[in-house]
């Protein structure tokens, strides 16, 4: 089953072959790129971009890829577009999907985002929500496979928020094997149901998912360590009452020294230093963060041509 003419809302959602398909697209149009070879892929097709958060990797990565695919990218920001003023999701779906070829949304519900693509009838990439942000993961895991060779049976430590980056690394890991750890407090775990999805696919692809509480157990044996912001876009709680219960959770020197020694360290960006990651652990050898950030252009160029090409 090819990936042509669906959606991408959820790194559950796809299967393992697809993911392979994807990470094998990424790798050549990476190498060719770098080479000086061009794939218009999309030529004289449109992507438009609802943008409801901040961004600059997705924003710039998105359009930039369209670019280089030879078709174009439209930047929406949704309190310029009608939705703004309370035009329906499920209007604006099909009247966009009369002109675009696809649409990449990035906002804060994710029920939102499942409408618009329950009623566009063009493939919709989900560039973050709430719950989840699978480009980014998807782009983490080929991140991986390019500097360790291989995911199964590798381990990921996710440290920290137990949000939408910790959501859709669950997912992405379970789907290809990898086990990971993920450390959180209490008060800031993952999504249950995101587990529960996750558990069943790792059932399948033999990796182990923990849910710790202590960073150092986390850590034991990860092959790659990962952390994101404190707090997320739009996320309404008091800084004070998050950094206390999160300050033990910070990737420091110390808690790198304690996974394996050649761990990776890794971050979705953009970064808090000295909160979430230490600012020396951050500039130091084992981070990967600026390759992660550059995959996002050609794991989701790849993305882009699966789901819109010919
Ligand atoms: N990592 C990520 O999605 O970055 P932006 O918020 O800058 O798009
Ligand atoms: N968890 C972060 C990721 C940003 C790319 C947020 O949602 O703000």
């Amino acid at each position: 089953m090819s990936l042509r003419g669906k959606d991408l809302l959820s790194v559950h959602d796809l299967s393992l072959a697809d993911i392979e398909d994807i990470f094998a697209l990424a790798k050549q149009l990476k190498t060719e790129r770098k080479q000086g070879i061009e794939h218009h892929l999309l030529k004289g097709k449109t992507l438009g971009m609802i943008f409801q958060k901040s961004s600059t990797r997705t924003r710039v990565s998105f359009e930039v890829g369209m670019w280089q695919l030879g078709g174009m990218a439209l930047f929406l920001n949704s309190n310029d577009l009608q939705i703004g003023r309370g035009e329906p999701v499920k209007d604006t779906a099909r009247v966009l999907a009369r002109y675009l070829d696809g649409i990449m949304i990035r906002t804060y519900s994710h029920a939102e985002v499942k409408e618009l693509a329950e009623y566009a009838n063009i493939p919709v990439i989900n560039g973050l929500t709430d719950l989840m942000h699978p480009c980014q993961a998807l782009t983490d895991l080929y991140t991986v496979l390019e500097c360790k060779g291989e995911l199964k049976g590798r381990k990921m430590a996710y440290i920290g928020d137990g949000n939408n980056m910790a959501n859709s690394l669950l997912h992405t890991c379970a789907k290809v094997g990898m086990h990971i750890s993920v450390a959180t407090p209490h008060e800031y775990k993952v999504n249950e149901d995101i587990v529960k999805e996750a558990k069943a696919d790792a059932a399948q692809s033999g990796s182990v998912i923990e849910l710790v509480n202590d960073p150092y157990l986390a850590v034991k044996d990860a092959d790659v360590i990962y952390t994101d912001v404190w707090a997320s876009m739009g996320e309404k709680s008091k800084w004070q009452v998050r950094w206390q219960a999160l300050a033990r959770f910070q990737v420091n020197s110390e808690l790198v020294s304690a996974a394996k020694s050649d761990a990776v360290v890794m971050h979705c960006l953009p970064a808090h230093r000295d909160e979430e990651i230490t600012a020396e652990v951050m500039e130091s050898a084992q981070s990967i963060v600026f390759d992660q950030a550059e995959n996002r252009l050609h794991v989701q160029k790849a993305i882009m041509a699966l789901l819109m090409g010919a």
